[in-house]
């Protein structure tokens, strides 16, 4: 299993790809506001474990290994977004609650969350009812 810092790089390299067809270091790097050197490391480590590709002047590719894996980690940051934006937490909280969480969670618990995001979801009612019980807790506050 790659780390958690392995686990940002494929993640944003999948996403980099997904949306403009490729990944450079230099975009690697803004997206994850990191030195370029340290890209450059960290690539290599990843190519070493066979997440992609790496050709110094022509980019790199995932492997399916690692596209299969991007994809994963891509899906799991989108359902605890969605997740954390169903239990009322605040917009401007969400993301960066998720890059800190996202790779501490056993996927036990990432599972057992996408039961209760469906769960909201299969009924409006249910997201309702939290509501209702949020707002009277705010006003024992
Ligand atoms: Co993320």
């Amino acid at each position: 299993m790659p780390t958690p810092s392995m686990e940002d790089y494929i993640e944003q390299i999948y996403l980099l790809i997904e949306s403009k067809g490729y990944a450079r270091v230099s975009d690697i790097a803004e997206a994850l506001s990191v030195h370029p050197s340290s890209v450059t490391k960290m690539v290599q480590k990843l190519d070493k474990d066979d997440y992609l590709v790496y050709e110094k002047y022509r980019g790199l590719i995932l492997t399916s290994k690692g596209k299969k894996i991007g994809k994963r980690l891509v899906d799991r940051h989108d359902l605890l977004e969605k997740f954390l934006q169903i239990i009322g937490v605040k917009v401007e909280n969400i993301y960066q609650d998720v890059e800190g969480i996202e790779h501490h969670l056993s996927w036990n618990s990432i599972d057992r969350i996408g039961d209760l995001v469906q769960f909201f979801e299969e009924d409006p009612e249910r997201v309702k009812a939290l509501k209702i019980l949020q707002e009277k807790n705010e006003e024992e506050m």
